[in-house]
Formats: C-alpha cells, sequence, structure tokens
C-alpha cells in the first residue's frame, strides 16, 4: 500500500489528467528533469479555474482563522514565486505580470473596523508581516479609494500574477521541455488493475504510464475508473468574477485591494479584476444578476471612480474545494496513482510547490516534507476503538 512510484531505473513515464497550472507545473518539471510525460486536457489547456482565477499570490490575508496549517505550505510557495516567475518566463517566453506592490486590506465602516482589527491581530500572532494603515495613510497610498476609507492592513507580501499568462507559459515550457500537450483529449478513464495504476483510457485505448497524476480540478473525483476509497473528497466551489477597464496609463489602483465584499486586482493593461462570489452551486455556470450586482456594488463602495469604468468581461470559475479546504497532493492507496488537486482558493500560489514537490515524489519516491499533512489519507473514517 502507499508505494513510492519510483522503483523505476530509468525516469519513469508519467501521464497528467488536466492541463491546469496544477498538472501542467508538475508536467513541466517531469519533462525537464528527463521523464517522458503526457498531459491530457478534455478542453484548451489553462481554461479552467486556472484561467478564472484573479492570480493573487496570497498566503498572508487569505489565511482564515482554522487554516493555520496550511499556512507554512502557501508561504513556502510564495517565497518561491519570484524566481519561478523568472524561470518560467526565460523557459517559455511568455511574461507572466508578476506585480509586487503588495496588498492592501480596508475598512469603510466602523463595523470593518471592528473585523479588520481582529483579522490583524490573528494574523499578527500568526508571524504575518502585515502593517496596520489609519484612513489617511490608505489614502496617501491609493488616492481613489474613497474618502470613506476608516482603516487598512498593508500586506507587503501579498502580491499578484497574471495567471491565465502563466498557463499559457507553463504550457509553453512544458512542450518546450519535450512535454506531449493533448488539448480536446479527455480521459475516459484511469485504468487500475489490482491496486496498480496501469495508464490511461483515451478514445478508447489504454496509454501506458508509470505513474497517474490526478490534477482534474474541480472535476478530479468525477474521473472514471477511480474506486471509492481514492475518489478525492473535492468539489465544485462556484466563483463570479468581471473585469472592467482603466486607462493603462492612469490606472486607478496599483496595489491588489480587498474591500469588505470584493477584492480588486488592477493589471498592467489596464484591466480592473473584480472579484469573487464563493458559491456553492455544483456546476452552474450561469452568471446572476445577483453575483454581479454584489461585485459591483462592492467596488463602488471601495472605489468611487469605478462608476466610469467599461465593462470588460464577466466570467464563471470553479474552484476544486475540498472537505477541509486545503489540497490533497501525494501518494494514496493505489500504486502509481498520485494526488494533485483541491487546491480551492489557492492554486495558483500553490502552483511552484506542488510542482517541485510532486516531481520530487514522482522522481526519488519520498514525499517532500512540506506537502505530508496534505495526503488523501487525512480524510480516511477512523473507527472509534
Ligand atoms: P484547473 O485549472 O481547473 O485545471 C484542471 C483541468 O482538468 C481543466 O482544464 C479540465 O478541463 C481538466 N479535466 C477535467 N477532467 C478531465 C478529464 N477527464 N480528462 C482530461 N482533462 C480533464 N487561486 C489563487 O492562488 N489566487 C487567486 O487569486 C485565485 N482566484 C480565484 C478566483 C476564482 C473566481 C476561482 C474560480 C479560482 C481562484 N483561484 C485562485 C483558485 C485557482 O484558480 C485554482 O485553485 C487553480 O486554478 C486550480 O488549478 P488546477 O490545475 O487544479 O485546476
Ligand atoms: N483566491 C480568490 C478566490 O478564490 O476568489
Amino acid at each position: 500500500m502507499h508505494q513510492a512510484p519510483a522503483t523505476h531505473h530509468s525516469r519513469p513515464s508519467v501521464a497528467i489528467v488536466g492541463a491546469g497550472v496544477i498538472g501542467l507545473s508538475i508536467g513541466w518539471r517531469l519533462a525537464a528533469a528527463g521523464c517522458a510525460v503526457d498531459v491530457y486536457e478534455k478542453g484548451e489547456a489553462g481554461r479552467g479555474a486556472s484561467w478564472a482565477a484573479a492570480g493573487m499570490l496570497a498566503a498572508g490575508v487569505e489565511s482564515e482563522p482554522g487554516e493555520e496549517a496550511l499556512l507554512p505550505l502557501t508561504q513556502a510557495s510564495q517565497a518561491l514565486w519570484p524566481s519561478f516567475a523568472a524561470e518560467l518566463e526565460a523557459a517559455s517566453g511568455i511574461e507572466v505580470g508578476y506585480r509586487d506592490e503588495g496588498t492592501l486590506v480596508i475598512a469603510l465602516t466602523r463595523d470593518d473596523v471592528e473585523r479588520l482589527r481582529f483579522t490583524f491581530e490573528l494574523q499578527r500572532r500568526l508571524g504575518l508581516e502585515i502593517e496596520w494603515l489609519g484612513g489617511a495613510a490608505a489614502l496617501a497610498r491609493e488616492p481613489h479609494l474613497s474618502p470613506r476609507v476608516a482603516a487598512a492592513c498593508f500586506s507587503p507580501r501579498d502580491v499578484q500574477v497574471d495567471n491565465r499568462s502563466v498557463a499559457r507559459a507553463l504550457a509553453a515550457a512544458f512542450r518546450r521541455a519535450g512535454g506531449r500537450l493533448h488539448e480536446n483529449t479527455p480521459v475516459e478513464a484511469i485504468d487500475i488493475e489490482g491496486n496498480v495504476a496501469r495508464g490511461v483510457v483515451v478514445a478508447g485505448t489504454l496509454r501506458r504510464a508509470d505513474v497517474v497524476v490526478l490534477a482534474a480540478g474541480a472535476a478530479s473525483p468525477d474521473v472514471p475508473g477511480l474506486p471509492e476509497a481514492v475518489r478525492p473528497p473535492v468539489r465544485p466551489v462556484k466563483g463570479q468574477m468581471l473585469a472592467l477597464r482603466m486607462d493603462p496609463s492612469a490606472p486607478l489602483l496599483r496595489h491588489v485591494v480587498w474591500a469588505p465584499n470584493a477584492y480588486l486586482v488592477p493589471r498592467r493593461d489596464g484591466r480592473l479584476l473584480v472579484g469573487a462570489t464563493v458559491e456553492e452551486r455544483g456546476f452552474d455556470d450561469s452568471l446572476t444578476a445577483g453575483g454581479i450586482l454584489a461585485l459591483l456594488d462592492g467596488v463602488w463602495r471601495a472605489l468611487p471612480g469605478a462608476e466610469e469604468l467599461a465593462i470588460d468581461e464577466m466570467w464563471v470559475g470553479f474552484r476544486p474545494g475540498s472537505r477541509d479546504d486545503a489540497p490533497i497532493l501525494g501518494l494514496c492507496a493505489i500504486d502509481g496513482l498520485v494526488m494533485a488537486t483541491g487546491h480551492h482558493r489557492n492554486g495558483i500560489l500553490l502552483a511552484p510547490i506542488t510542482g517541485d514537490a510532486l516531481s520530487a515524489l514522482i522522481l526519488d519516491g519520498k514525499t517532500p516534507e512540506a506537502i505530508r499533512p496534505f495526503a488523501l489519507q487525512r480524510f480516511e473514517r477512523k473507527e472509534p476503538a
């Protein structure tokens, strides 16, 4: 049980299900290390949650009470991002829009200030680098914010990247490293015989591989062939988002801003992303009046000048949320089957460490320390003694 996939004398061959940032990060690292890697994608590479995201690399402000166990992983991946971005740009020839102005979390009412103070104190206790600012200091940093801003927290390490460019760059880097990317090629089943994964079934044919990586995002539990015991407890967590268009030469914001009912992410090209709803609606991909209204209200209260901006785009995506909101990474009860799913709100942030840790696991058979707490086995029911 839980046998490491590294008993191969040469480099293992690897089949990866899903070409989001997670499957592609792992694939890129493995292809660069000399493995024969096939990534199978049912649609277009990078067009799932990885396309829908906001690209915030926010280990600090995204950390919520009860998620303390996740913090070492998110912080470690955040620390990897500057070199990961540089390496990815060099390997792909595609810019990934890494921006390091940091994040402001703003409070507009007295209630907001109380809540912000509570979170600030929690984050300080966790050792996060967060600075408390009065309203005037916040407005000095972002003069177009509402004059009602009463206080803010500044988180210098919570930066951003253009997630759509990252996915494109990963696909290019993976191919340049010799990886084979099969788009519009759904995996019809993971082939498991006895207790061993033999490969994947594509167009009715078994494509053998020494290791199969399940990186199918919110659809991971639906990939056929998985025995119940290793179906990851992952569900789609719907997010509606929109983008407004600013003048890129005179943007209204430079920092990422978390306002009470929306976050705002300014891109270099002038787009201002406004996100996101968090809804339990399965794979319902409809944009709703209520969802968009809430986002527009959130941005308007925080940044009144947004009223004048054109709407550029609206979309829906599905976060792969696990039962405890942390990712599911590593070996499982089927030999040769490796989990890389459940990244929920942090999959862009966690792509570098997921790529490094899972490629290391597949290459040398040892589960890296950083991902040990995130094995599928943590969900196994403990029978009373
Ligand atoms: P995906 O990108 O969904 O990729 C999985 C791929 O598997 C898909 O392309 C799918 O088509 C494919 N697939 C599924 N089934 C099969 C099959 N049978 N055969 C072949 N292919 C298959 N994270 C952050 O870090 N920062 C953010 O700011 C952020 N903002 C977000 C905002 C929104 C609105 C949403 C929805 C998510 C956000 N996230 C953010 C989360 C992040 O987008 C995800 O955690 C991350 O993209 C997950 O990557 P993935 O590769 O696992 O999944
Ligand atoms: N991480 C932002 C979101 O999931 O909406």
